[in-house]
């Protein structure tokens, strides 16, 4: 049991209706991640992520395919159920610092609710709970200021914060640095690699940050609804680090989906001359992909 992925993703489709109009957001998306894992996802604006995230966060259920996380097939949840999920087993960040915070909380309060709503302690326990989180996060100083004094950076270490006070075993988080500086981003990235390491939390990170390449071990592509590429660290580095490196330690990778399909670079068929049709040949430990010489008609 402990050898399952923690999130598998089988096939995901989902179609949104909006007026006449159908929108394909997610066409046949699959991807397994284990647990303790720390993934990044990224892709054009309108690929589908926050789509993605959404349906692991039981916000949303795809129109096809299967999810599971821990075993459990989250397409099957009832309403009540996927609302025992989202407050159990998830914690979110979202990309706008005001969406994460209570204004007229303090940061210790903030964090304190999650905890209240999940029956987690009476108050004193869960003050000393909020404050363990308040020092992972490095706010020991701010316990007690309005989210509306703190900078950017510290609402969204605070958000952080706030996504592990209900003590989930995935922590989701919507591109958490879109408004941030490059250095306070960076250094957010660097707390997500923290709490991987300090709590063992299964983290998915949506960015458009490019050096988040070199920052954690995995990142997944999604182009039109599907995973179309990873790009893994060759030297297997699990945490996130502060420092970039150089990019020879990346490997990249096309991703074959459960069908058997494979996304084959624009560029490269180009080169080739490859246009509709193509002739395969296996040879040892490769797949060979002619050109072909057949015309239709
Ligand atoms: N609630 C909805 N109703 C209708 N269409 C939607 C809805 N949510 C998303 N879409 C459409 O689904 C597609 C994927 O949207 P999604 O928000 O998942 O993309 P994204 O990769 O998160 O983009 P961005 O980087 O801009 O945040 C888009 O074409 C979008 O317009
Ligand atoms: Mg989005």
């Amino acid at each position: 049991m402990s050898s399952e992925p923690h999130i598998v993703c089988n096939d995901i489709f989902k179609i949104y209706k909006v007026a006449d109009l159908e929108v394909v957001a997610l066409r046949g998306l699959d991807l397994a991640i284990d647990k303790g894992e720390v993934v990044a996802v990224v892709g054009a604006s309108g690929s589908g992520k926050t789509t993605f995230l959404n349906i692991l966060a039981g916000y949303d259920k795809p129109s096809a395919g299967g999810v599971s996380v821990s075993g459990r097939d989250l397409v099957q949840f009832s309403e009540k159920e996927a609302e025992q999920y989202r407050r159990s087993e998830i914690g979110f960040v979202w990309q706008q610092t005001s969406r994460n915070l209570f204004p007229y909380l303090t940061v210790l309060e903030n964090i304190q609710l999650p905890m209240r709503l999940n029956n987690l302690g009476d108050k004193k326990t869960t003050e000393l709970k909020a404050a363990e989180l308040i020092e992972l996060v490095g706010l020991q100083e701010k316990s007690n200021q309005m989210p509306e004094s703190l900078s950017g950076g510290e609402q969204q270490r605070t958000a952080i914060a706030v996504g592990l006070a209900n003590q989930p075993s995935i922590l989701l988080a919507d591109e958490p640095t879109g408004e941030l500086d490059d250095q306070t981003a960076s250094d957010i990235l660097d707390l997500f690699g923290k709490v991987n390491k300090d709590l063992r939390t299964t983290i998915v990170i949506v960015t458009h940050d490019p050096q988040i390449a070199y920052k954690v071990r995995r990142v997944i592509l999604i182009q039109d609804g599907k995973t179309s590429k990873e790009i893994l660290r060759k030297d297997g580095y699990q945490r996130i680090t502060g420092a970039a490196s150089t990019s020879d330690q990346l490997e990249e990778y096309t991703v074959i989906d459960s069908n058997g399909r494979l996304q084959i670079p624009t560029d490269m068929l180009e080169d080739i001359g490859i246009t509709n049709k193509a002739k395969l040949e296996s040879s040892g430990d490769f797949l060979k992909i002619h050109r072909s010489n057949y015309k239709n008609g």
